[in-house]
């Protein structure tokens, strides 16, 4: 039966769950100075997920999305994948990847399950890559991409931030990459955490403004499907890709939410701006727990508001959050940042 439901009828067939911090790379608005160890740390093990993903899909996740950090730095990656792929009711496996390990592991990942992968390339000049991930990686990203559609993924999805003076003179550029590849390229709206008043400031850019420019140049707004969460898809009769734009800043982005986090050291979060998080650890520890489990998940979601309460003077554990964020974000790595 389908449990995962709130007072406002929204269904939450989909998990996102962060399975490490760390993270490689040093995106200027995420991680600029790079990721700080903390040594007493403990992410959920391999025991722990599994017992973790059968309470979820007992009562009708669907999907899963795993999460970091950068989840392929963890060592048992694959054996991740396959445990989640593996619980009854789970029928999708997604991951979002920085595309480090993605040239060499892909096909294994996909063997052990994965249906689809978000990978992010913020520029498609090398030089413009590195400065916004600190790291000079971009021709291995690339090769990434080709791999994963070699091991027979038929789409990949590319997200990418665009920033005023950095890469948004890119925009065609990123377009016309898509016209004979089926990439779904996501255009994420710079969003405002923590301390980065100025990065913001400098470099925002509205996705309205993204909007115009495609939809001036042949491109069409697909209807959204029930349960096509936050983005807004776009297609063009010439193009093989498509194009999503995700604006968190957007009236009603809330009204779409259909995801679930649980971070990686195991609290339920039911919305990234909103809540400190309901810790299931102590029920993870050991087989047995699982009515204990999925009654705790149905006593947190019977709390879950419509919306985030930033407008009224809560702003969560993102304490720097502008009043115009006024919705939760659907982003993995805002995630990690967010709820470190
Ligand atoms: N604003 C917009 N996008 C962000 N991401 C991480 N932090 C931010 C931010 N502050 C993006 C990453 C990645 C995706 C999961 O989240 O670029 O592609
Ligand atoms: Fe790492 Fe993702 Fe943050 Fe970049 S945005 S630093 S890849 S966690």
């Amino acid at each position: 039966m389908f449990e995962l439901q709130d007072a406002f009828a929204r269904k939450f067939q989909y998990l996102r769950l962060s399975v490490t911090d760390v993270c490689n790379f040093k995106c200027t608005y995420c991680l600029p100075d790079g990721y700080r160890p903390d040594g007493r740390k403990s992410f959920l093990t391999l025991d722990e997920i599994r017992r973790l993903t059968r309470a979820f899909a007992a009562m009708g996740t669907s999907k899963v999305r795993i999460t970091g950090g950068e989840p392929s730095l963890r060592k048992d990656f694959t054996d991740i994948i396959e445990t989640v792929a593996a619980t009854p009711g789970i029928r999708k496996v997604a991951m979002t990847t920085n595309g480090y390990r993605m040239a060499k592991q892909v096909a294994d990942w996909r063997r052990a399950g994965l249906t689809a992968i978000n990978v992010s390339v913020d520029s498609l000049d090398p030089r413009m890559f590195h400065q916004i991930t600190g790291q000079n990686r971009f021709h291995e990203v690339m090769a990434g991409i080709d791999a994963a559609f070699d091991a027979g993924f038929e789409q990949v999805k590319v997200n990418a931030v665009l920033m005023r003076g950095l890469n948004d003179g890119d925009l065609d550029r990123f377009l016309a990459w898509i016209r004979d590849n089926p990439i779904q390229l996501r255009f994420i709206e710079l969003m405002q955490t923590g301390d980065m008043d100025e990065l913001f400031n400098r470099h925002h850019v509205r996705g309205a403004l993204i909007k115009e420019q495609l939809l001036k140049s042949g491109w069409q707004q697909k209807l959204r499907a029930h349960n096509d969460g936050p983005a807004e898809v776009f297609w063009h009769p010439d193009y093989a890709g498509e194009v999503g734009l995700i604006m968190p800043y957007a009236k009603d982005f809330c009204a779409s939410c259909n995801r679930l986090r649980v971070s990686s050291l195991g609290k339920l979060h039911l919305c990234l701006f909103g809540d400190h998080g309901v810790d299931l650890r102590d029920l993870l520890a050991e087989e047995g727990q699982q009515a204990a489990l999925q009654q705790r998940l149905r006593e947190a979601l019977a709390d879950k508001k419509a919306t985030h309460f930033l407008h009224q003077g809560h702003t969560g554990m993102t304490p720097h959050l502008p009043p115009s964020a006024a919705e939760h974000s659907p982003l993995d790595c805002f995630y990690r940042t967010a709820l470190a």
